[in-house]
Formats: C-alpha cells, structure tokens, sequence
C-alpha cells in the first residue's frame, strides 16, 4: 500500500451567503464517505474544504448588516464549521478563500496564465447603477424581456419564453439594488482564452477518469466552441485585486476553485511538508473533487484549464453528484422541506441521514429523494433492526455468563470467513463510489448473522449444562460478525461504529484488521449504539423549518402548490377570449442539439402542422410524447430562437425539471378542436 499516490480530496465550497441545508449535506456525505473509506485503506489523504467567501451578493449582505464583509464570511464560517463537524464530516482542514494562503495561489495561478499568452483583455459594455456607482451582474437587473415582453425578467434570461439574451438588451431596465435606472458604461475586462485549452482538455476528457454523462457534457460544450471566459469585475466588489490593476477584481468563480489549494498550502505549510509534492504536474498524488451537477462546468473546463495554463497539476477526477430533492419535490420552504442542516441536528442524530444517503448514492448523475417515510423504516429496519441487533442478541450472555470476555474459538468459524471473503469487494465498492451495493451486500450479510444467531438460539441452548461452551462460542461468534459488519459500516455512520468501538474494545482504522478474528479479547459492557428514529422528530424538525407565510393573507393558510406559486393579477374576460386554446397531436418530437431544456415537437392541428420548441425534455423523452394528444396556444405570434422558429406553446403543469404535466385531453378530442 505505500507505493500508492497520496490522496487530494476536496468537496465544493458552501456559498458564505447561505445555510447548509440537506442538500449540501449529500455532497459532504459521499466525499466523507470516501475519505473515510481511503484512511482505513492505508492512503494517505488530505480532506479538505472552505468557505467560498467573495462576490458582490456577499459585499451587499454584510453591508446590509452593517459589518465588514470579512466579519461576515468569518461569522458564517464558524457556523458552517460547527455545522460540518455536528454531522461527522472529517475535514482536516475548512478553510476560506479569503487568505493570504488562497490570494497567494490566486496570483501564481494568474500570473503564470499571463506569462503564457492565455489572458486577452477587451473592453465590455455592461449597466451601471448611476447611484449605487456598481456594475452590474445579470441578477441584479430585472426588466421586460426582449424577446416576449414578459415583464420582470432578469438580466440574463426570460423565465417565461426562455429566451437568453445581454443585459443590455432588456427593455426599461431597473437596478434591484436601487431601483434605479442603469446606464450602459464601458469597461476593461479580463478574460482567459479558453480556445487554447481545447486539445488539452480533450486529452484530459479521454483519459478515463470521468463520468459518461460529464464527457457528453463536454462534448456538447466542445461542438459549441469553447468561449473566453471573463475573469474581471470591477470595484466596488469583495474579493482579490487583479496584480497591476488599479480598480479590477478577480471573478469570485476564478478564486473560488484556487481556494481547494490555498486551504492545501495553508495545511503544509502548518505541517511543514513541501506544497510542491501535492501540486506538481508530476506530483506522485490523486486530486479529486466531488461537486454537484450545477457547477459541473466550472470544474471540468476553466478549472484543468487554470491549473495546466499556469503549470500546476490538473485534476484527476471530478466526481459529480445529482441533487436532493423531499419526499419528490424541490425542496420548498414553505411545505418545510427546505431544511437546514442545523435544523436537522437540533432533532436527529448524524448517523441516520448519513446512512440513508449512502444506501441511496451510486457513481452516477442522479438525483436522490429523501423521503421521509422511507428514511424511517429503512434507518430503522437496517441498523436498529439488523446490525445493532446482532449484538444486543450477544452481548447480555458474555457478560453475565463469561465475564465480557469472548471464546478461545468461533463456532463458526466458516461463516466468519465467509464475511472476510467480502470484504475486499465492499472496499472496493466504496473506492468506485457505488454506495448503495456495498450497503446493500452489507445487510445482506447482517440478514445471515442474524438467521445464524436465530437458528442457534443462545437463549434455549443456556438453559442446558453441557451447552455451556457452545452458547460461549455462538455468542462470541455473532459478536465477531457484528464488528465486520461495523467495520465496513464505520465510514457511514462514524458515531454509531465510535460506540461500538468502546463495546468491543478495539478501533476501527483499519479496514484490514478484521482478517483476525476477536478471540479470548476482553469486551466493555453493551450500551444501545443507537436508537429507534421516531418519526415525530421527523415532524418537528419539518414544522420547525416551515417558513412563516406572512406574505400571504392572513386568514387563509395557503398550502401545497399556491403557496409557492400564487394566483396571479385578474385579467378581463376579453383578455382571456385572445388567447385561441387548441387540441394538437404531438406527431414528431426530437433532441435539440445544444439544448438543455427543449425539445422539438411536431404538432398537427388537424391538417395545419406546427413547429414548436417545448421545455419539457427534464421531464419527458421524445419517444413518449409521439402520438399523444395535447393543448396548445395556437395563435402566439411565432419566435424566431437560437434553433430555428416556434409557432405556439404547449400547456404543461408543475414547478419544473422532471415534476412537469404535459395537459392531455380526453378521448374523443381531437386535433384542431378549440378548447373552450
Ligand atoms: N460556492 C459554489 C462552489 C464553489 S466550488 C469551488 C457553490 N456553492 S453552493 O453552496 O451553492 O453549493 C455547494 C455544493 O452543494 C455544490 O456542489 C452544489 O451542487 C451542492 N448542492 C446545492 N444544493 C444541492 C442539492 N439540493 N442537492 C445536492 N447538492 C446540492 O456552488
Ligand atoms: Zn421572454
């Protein structure tokens, strides 16, 4: 094992903007996990994060709150911290990318882009807030969009039509910081010439150690034409001065990802070790970063690119991740399932959610539902009603009858290589990131100790004189069993395998150790390792993360999909007799390259066909919509987009992604029929 490269592992740093919520909490879970699972193999591994600490929304929040944004980031670093460490998370190191460490990284990284011609500087035009005197960016602008004229869009895209657009496009724009009305200002910026990385990331894409879904990503991103990217903002803004520049900052998305090595160099240099062994481009080490799917694009282009452009090593996998939703939603504040991380802590204990995610968390991009229901049977099911069991059934008989002390001998001794024989396939499991089937093989295994221990029945056999030896060994054997199955268990649920390891006198740092069977080994008395979940915590911690509805009348408690999602402003009746509502026939629907959202479909209103570009393809693949019957606005004045021209809409229901209802009409209606 010490000929093995040294371990870098980092988890996407939390916003200083925002709590940690459960969502989060999945990510630091799988790369806990593996961090885990790494140490216990030997691998010497630095675990490490930080608080992503610049960007003008947290410029604007501090002063908001009236204290200096580096009081701010500071306050929420603590918090996220003693968040982090309250679930078990086992970073060496959180650091923040506001220090010395990280600006030091930040300009050695830029500096050696600028040495190598991979930096162009152009001047932009972009709105300026004439009171607030501040750029700004594209969520701080809301206006009409240019497209469709819908009202109160942001700066960058229409959520009615979905049409992206500039700032600088949007009709009677209005700062959201001031309210008041931008003016278009020239400005120098910035930019990292992305073309010039394209081989090296194909390279790097080919090199085996990505997902398939993130080298199709890549691929379309590649088919597109890689653009420069902008790296500047102007003052006023929290962050890093540009070296050479008067008023210019680095992009809060520049310094974020540096902030992986400055919280590395901070930690060398707090060891003494030489930053250079881990960062090299020959560097004898493994980098991973676990990230969600959202920032996917960040890590897999301008990051390599970064790090290569500038002569440091670049990544050797990004692991990505899918998004939580609750009990099949997004998450929402107002049904309360928007929860907290520290909310959750205040009612349920770590282990439980972090043993739920693991049996749900593979190697692919998908996206987990925590529902509650099933979160109680199954934490209650699998590590009260299985593992814990194995030893509670054990533990009373070697206490009372031998002295807490365990047989010279297994009686089973067959059974107990048998679960040895396994381990190396769940070690293995847990390195490739598949979770859920190492979980799985692990209760599979329980299920067997436990119908061994059944089928002996230590509690008939004690009553017999001469089965004396045999309850001994039966017990010390299920007791044996019991800390294989915490052993593999222990990266999951840290708190729960500690217990174990005061029960059973031992540790559980290496994943090797249970290849010696525990023989005539002393143990501590038996203390329940955990408890039943009770699902009135569950209810408590979801009314206390219920946010106050005050917004909506009084009166009325407004629930379920209103709530997020009211009624909007009345119209007349002839404003809503414009609208010519039609049964349409889907006779074709296709992919759209380049598109994350639509697809194409064919409509026939009963010999007219039109051509409509839908953003339905989160929730639908083409093949299932061909042949079925649906409504559509027929007389929307057709939109040219970047894919070519689409003449109507088509009427779907739901919050959006893959929660999203095309309308389909009974039988009997047929195309070109108006709906009335
Ligand atoms: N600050 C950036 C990351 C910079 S990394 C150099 C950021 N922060 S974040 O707080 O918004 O998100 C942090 C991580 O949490 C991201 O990987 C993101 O994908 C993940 N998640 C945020 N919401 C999530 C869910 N609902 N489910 C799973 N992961 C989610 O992005
Ligand atoms: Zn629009």
């Amino acid at each position: 094992m010490t000929n093995q490269k040294k371990l870098f592992i980092t988890s996407a740093l939390p916003y200083a903007n925002g709590n940690l919520h459960l969502g989060h909490m999945l990510e630091h879970t799988q790369s806990d996990i593996f961090a885990r699972v790494n140490r216990m193999l030997g691998r010497q591994v630095r675990y490490l994060c930080a608080e992503d600490a610049h960007g003008a929304p947290i410029m604007l929040r501090a002063e908001k709150e009236g204290i200096s944004p580096e009081e701010f980031v500071e306050g929420t670093r603590k918090e996220h911290w003693q968040v982090l460490q309250g679930f078990n998370i086992s970073y060496d190191h959180f650091h923040t990318t506001h220090s010395p460490e990280n600006q030091a990284m930040v300009n050695r990284i830029y500096n050696g882009l600028k040495e190598n011609g991979h930096i162009d500087t152009k001047v932009v035009e972009q709105l300026f807030d004439p009171e607030k005197k501040m750029f700004l960016a594209d969520r701080f602008i809301k206006g009409e969009c240019p497209k469709c004229g819908a009202a109160d869009q942001y700066g960058d895209n229409c959520e009615v039509c979905a049409a992206t657009y500039n700032a600088t496009e949007v009709i009677n724009p209005r700062s959201t910081i001031s309210g008041a009305t931008p003016i278009i200002k020239e400005s120098l910026h910035y930019f990292v010439n992305l073309k010039n990385f394209e081989e090296m990331l194909k390279d790097w894409m080919n090199k085996g150690a990505l997902q398939d879904q993130v080298i199709n990503k890549l691929k379309e991103w590649f088919d597109m034409g890689l653009q420069s990217w902008d790296i500047s903002r102007d003052a006023p803004y929290f962050g890093f001065k540009i070296p050479d520049t008067e008023d210019k900052y680095f992009y809060v998305w520049l310094d974020a990802p540096v902030g992986y090595l400055g919280c590395l160099k901070y930690v060398c240099e707090k060891n003494g070790e030489d930053l250079e062994e881990w960062i090299a481009p020959d560097a004898n080490t493994e980098m991973v970063h676990f990230v969600g799917k959202d920032i996917l694009y960040f890590h897999s282009l301008f990051w390599p690119a970064m790090l290569y452009g500038s002569g440091i090593k670049v990544p050797d996998a990004v692991y990505v991740h899918g998004f939580v939703t609750v009990n099949g939603a997004k998450m929402s504040k107002s049904r309360g399932t928007f929860i907290n991380a520290s909310t959750y802590l205040k009612y349920l204990k770590p282990d439980y959610l972090r043993y739920y995610y693991a049996s749900k968390l593979n190697d692919k991009i998908v996206d987990s539902d925590l529902n509650m229901e099933d979160f109680v049977t199954k934490v209650n099911s699998d590590l009260v009603g299985k593992i814990v069991n194995i030893a509670s059934r054990c533990a009373g008989f070697i206490k009372k009858k031998f002295d807490n002390n365990l047989s010279a001998e297994l009686h089973n001794p067959e059974l107990y290589q048998k679960f040895v024989e396994s381990s190396e396939e769940i070690a293995n499991l847990f390195v490739k990131r598949q979770y859920s089937k190492a979980i799985k093989i692990i209760m599979t295994l329980a299920d067997e100790a436990n119908v061994y221990i059944s089928d002996m029945a230590p509690w008939q056999a004690i009553k017999q004189e001469h089965k004396q030896q045999e309850v001994h060994q039966v017990c010390s054997t299920g007791i044996n069993l019991f800390r294989i199955l915490i052993s593999w268990l222990s990266p999951v649920v840290p708190d729960t395998a500690d217990k174990a390891a005061e029960f059973l006198n031992i540790d559980f740092n290496d994943w090797h150790a249970v290849k010696q069977p525990l023989l005539n080994h002393e143990i501590n008395k038996f203390k329940p390792l955990i408890t039943r979940m009770e699902s009135e915590s569950i209810e408590k911690m979801m009314e206390d993360s219920k946010e106050d509805l005050k917004s909506l009348e009084p009166e009325v408690q407004i629930t379920g999909p209103l709530a997020d999602d009211p009624i909007a402003d009345e119209i007349t009746f002839d404003d809503f007799a414009k609208i010519d509502l039609r049964i349409a026939k889907i006779i074709d629907a296709q992919h759209v390259k380049g598109a994350d959202k639509l697809l194409q479909l064919t409509l026939d209103l009963g010999g007219l066909t039109k051509n409509v570009f839908a953003g339905i393809k989160s929730a639908y693949a083409p093949e299932d919509l061909i042949g079925k019957h649906t409504v559509m606005v027929a007389n929307l004045a057709p939109r040219k987009m970047r894919f070519g021209l689409s003449e109507g809409m088509v009427l779907a229901a739901g919050p959006g992604g893959e929660d999203l209802y095309i309308l389909e009409p009974h039988a009997g209606a047929s195309p070109g029929m108006r709906v009335k």
